[in-house]
């Protein structure tokens, strides 16, 4: 399988199917509107939609009842870069090649376009009731949606990395929770709501929650590593962000070579706790192998 040529052709896929749910620039309001545009339309891994779709396809899932799901989750995901960029946070003026969006359309708008990405993406994931009325998942999936986005989720760990932010003494157990709740838990979302919109049973939920919890540990641990070593040109985003907020990371915490060692070690639990399962996806394999060494 040439892999690079595969994720080209899906990512092509997916971005069709966001375009579907995107607002029209119209009305006295349209500058929001253009703002949330701006961001989803920059483009972006859609690396959640995809473990979406291709966790469904894995469990035998075949109609498009997960389309606006994988719309969902990648405006949820885009609400919270817009967020995570804002002064108040992370301060960065560059996101997936462009100035973020508040430094375009000013901070006011911006946490206006993450606020409307966020209700969009439960507008949007609720068009799945209409397309199946009597699949009860939907309504299991959306609550997975609501949840691991919110407080016991993203939103959950993105506040203690904020209020860890310039303090040295972050524990292990902090840095733990912070990276399954700010990353893992919007990778759980997606790769869960595959299994369940699919009819996956309790077991295999479960297991896929775990692979999802652990490639998502070690994508963030490869974020902070690329903050590092990567450079602008490259990552479509500043480096060396996280040393300006002194920035307690998986990096700083364990050096760059435990680091490195502990990306490939998590990924490869995550790959062999995934092919415990009797459903096999082999483009999800390699996709998640190709992970250990992205550069972006
Ligand atoms: C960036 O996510 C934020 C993290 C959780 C590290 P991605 O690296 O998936 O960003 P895009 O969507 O490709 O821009
Ligand atoms: C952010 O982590 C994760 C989110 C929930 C947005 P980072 O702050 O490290 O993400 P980047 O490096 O800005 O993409
Ligand atoms: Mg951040
Ligand atoms: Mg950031
Ligand atoms: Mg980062």
């Amino acid at each position: 399988m040439e892999i690079k040529k595969e994720i080209a052709k899906r990512t092509e896929e997916i971005e069709k199917v966001i375009e579907r749910y995107l607002p029209a620039e119209e009305g006295f309001q349209k500058t929001v509107m253009e703002a949330m545009n701006y961001s989803i339309r920059s483009r972006g891994k859609r690396l959640r939609p995809m473990l979406m779709s291709e966790t469904y396809r894995m469990f035998g899932g075949r109609s498009d009842v997960v389309e606006p799901f994988m719309a969902a989750i990648e405006m949820i995901h885009t609400y919270s870069l817009i967020h995570d960029d804002l002064p108040a946070m992370d301060n960065d003026e560059y996101r997936r090649g462009r100035k973020t969006t508040h430094i375009v359309y000013g901070e006011a708008m911006g946490i206006l376009a993450g606020d409307g990405l966020l209700n969009l993406a439960f507008e949007t994931a609720t068009l799945a009731l209409e397309k199946e009325p009597e699949n009860r998942n939907v309504a299991k999936a959306l609550r997975i949606l609501a949840g691991k986005a919110g407080i016991y989720g993203m939103i959950g760990g993105q506040t203690v990395d904020i209020e860890t932010d310039q303090t040295n003494e972050v524990t292990k157990e902090q840095l733990d929770f912070i990276y399954e709740l700010k990353t893992s838990a919007l990778i759980e979302a997606s790769m869960l709501i595959g299994a369940v919109l699919a009819g996956a049973t309790k077991n295999e939920q479960n297991v896929i929650e775990q692979v999802a919890k652990k490639v998502g540990i070690a994508f963030q641990i490869q974020d902070d590593i690329l903050d590092v070593t990567s450079t602008t040109e490259v990552l479509g985003k500043p480096v060396g962000s996280d040393a300006r907020n002194q920035k307690a990371t998986y990096v700083t915490y364990e050096g760059l070579e435990k680091a490195k060692q502990d990306v490939e070690k998590i990924s490869m639990e995550a790959v062999e706790q995934m092919e415990s399962l009797v459903v096999k996806n082999e483009f999800l394999t390699e996709l998640l192998m190709t992970l250990i060494h992205r550069e972006k």
